[in-house]
């Protein structure tokens, strides 16, 4: 099947923040597009508000006049249900409530065509429920805009147990033709970003609690070395944590308390003091007038050192070789387990232990463990760890290292896996639960996670660049550090290591 032609008649139900957004965007592809809302009034004034925003742009240059004028031409509010009987596609985007979107499609059935598609825009709620009351259960699938509508890529094509797959193809490739990137997936709880994205919010909680560092310095390390847009509290404090948290809980009782979506004590201390982020003025930062951002922390070295020695391969830290060659570092390289050495100090990418653990196992003194960075040839920062008794000396020398590679180095407390690397270790994990249980593709669950909260890369291909087997290794290093379920790698991860296979061949 393909997508629907631009002459199909579409409706949004629910004139808020999601509806408008996919009002417009489904009017500036072409259809005429139809806005209904229960409270008298709020589609016009929906309507409105996006012609405000088109004219802005038409103002920047940024539109044209005629595409402005066709978009609106598109758009028209009606009062009452009956005016969508000849629809073709109906979007729903009212209120997140279980019964009152059945009660809706019910009556939607009694109204529509058989021929029309039903659609429901939930974040949260299972599509397979939503739809089991139906007469046609199988015309009813979840199409996940990301917000705002206009702005964001993703759509998430959701069917469930009684969705028609004919149906979900159309409604991709509607998707598609609307200039969005559609995926398909299963209705699963959070479907794949909200569920995939959790770790990411999770881990750097964690950190915070357990005082590995202060929120500016976690958040710097997640943008300047990880490549996120943004640092988990940074985002939080944007998103607002009554509704992350509100995600975090609902997709942790969804999975029966699975404690891998254990909530943070820290977040709910932040609800229940009314401290929302942004919109209440204080969440982890303060945004009061004239606040001032703290800067994140950092370790600096006068120690000169010009030569290093690298043993063996440093793995998905290897780049850092030419990285410190090119800023004149003589490095030599010999056989050996992966350690970069500098006058008394030894460095080594993380696996998962604490630096106190794995000085003491592999006989290493003066144990420097380096984070994960997106890409070591381009990262600002990096952090380290180390375990306490190191020779100030030795701490000194591997921090001259990096800093004549120009990172900016940033101590963490030795906690295992330090914050990039266990962070995305994670995501990488429940990418692959994901991908196992059937949830959606390796290909759209990366894009997915790509599209629609902008990371670097999708967490199945970073497992793949840094290797499958690291992966492995430090998320059994962090399962047997906390002796924590949270923290156990995924059976296709490990199959896929045996096998000698990566996720996406
Ligand atoms: P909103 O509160 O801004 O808008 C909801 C609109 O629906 C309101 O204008 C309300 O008057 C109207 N409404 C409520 N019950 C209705 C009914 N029975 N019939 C007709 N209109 C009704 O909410 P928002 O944020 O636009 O969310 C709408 C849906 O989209 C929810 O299911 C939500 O989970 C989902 N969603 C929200 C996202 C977000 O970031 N806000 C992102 C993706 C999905």
């Amino acid at each position: 099947m393909t997508a629907l032609n631009t002459s199909a008649r579409v409706a949004v139900i629910g004139a808020g923040a999601m509806g408008a957004g996919i009002a417009q965007v489904a009017a500036q592809a072409g259809h005429p597009v139809l806005l209904l809302d229960n409270r008298p009034g709020a589609a016009a004034q929906a309507i409105e508000g996006i012609g405000r925003q088109l004219g802005k742009r038409v103002d920047s240059g940024k539109l044209s006049v005629d595409a402005r004028n066709a978009t609106l031409a598109n758009l028209q509010a009606v009062e009452a249900i009956e005016a969508l009987a000849d629809c073709d596609l109906i979007i729903e985007a009212i209120v997140e409530n279980l019964e009152v979107k059945r009660t809706l499609f019910r009556q939607l059935e009694g109204i529509c065509g058989e021929h029309c598609i039903l659609a429901s825009n939930t974040s949260s709620l299972s599509i397979t429920s939503i739809a089991a009351q139906l007469e046609r259960p199988q015309r009813l699938l979840g199409l996940h805009f990301f917000n705002p509508a206009p702005v964001m890529a993703l759509v998430e094509i959701v069917s469930g147990l009684a969705s028609d797959p004919a149906l979900a193809e159309c409604l991709y490739d509607t998707a598609k033709a609307w200039g969005k990137k559609p995926v398909h997936t299963r209705s699963t709880p959070g479907f794949i970003v909200n569920r995939v994205a959790r770790p990411f919010y999770a881990e750097s909680l964690r950190m915070l609690q357990e005082g590995a560092a202060d929120c500016p310095t976690l958040d710097a390390l997640m943008r300047e070395a990880g490549g996120f847009a943004m640092g988990a509290f940074e985002l939080t404090d944007l998103i607002g944590h009554d509704v992350n948290y509100a995600v975090t809980c609902s997709v942790f009782d969804a999975y029966y308390q699975d404690t891998r979506f254990l909530p943070s004590l820290i977040q709910k201390e932040l609800v229940d003091g009314g401290r929302l982020g942004r919109k209440s003025g204080h969440g982890f930062y303060s945004y009061a007038e004239g606040a001032v951002r703290p800067q994140p922390a950092e370790i600096n070295s006068a120690a000169s050192v010009n030569v290093c020695i690298a043993e063996g391969n440093l793995g998905a830290a290897q780049a850092l070789l030419s990285r410190l060659s090119e800023q004149g570092v003589e490095v030599i390289q010999r056989d050996g387990q992966g350690l970069l050495r500098v006058g008394d100090a030894v460095l080594a990418l993380s696996d998962g232990r604490m630096a106190c653990q794995r000085a003491k196992e592999d006989g290493l003194r003066n144990l420097i463990l380096l984070d994960l960075a997106f890409d070591y040839s381009k990262a600002q920062r990096i952090a380290i760890s180390y375990a306490a008794g190191i020779d100030p000396q030795a701490l000194d020398q591997g921090v001259a290292l990096l800093q004549r590679a120009g990172f900016k180095v940033s101590l963490l407390s030795d906690s295992p896996a330090l914050a990039v690397l266990r962070t995305v270790a994670m995501l990488a994990n429940e990418a692959a639960d994901a991908l196992l249980q059937g949830v959606a593709s390796a290909a759209d669950i990366d894009l997915a996670m790509r599209a629609g909260v902008n990371y670097p890369q999708g967490p199945l291909a970073w497992a793949d660049a840094i290797g499958l087997a690291h992966v492995l290794k430090v998320l059994e290093n962090l399962q047997a550090g906390y002796g924590e379920e949270r923290y156990r790698p995924s059976l296709l991860l490990r199959r896929r290591v045996a096998e000698g296979r990566t996720f996406h061949d």
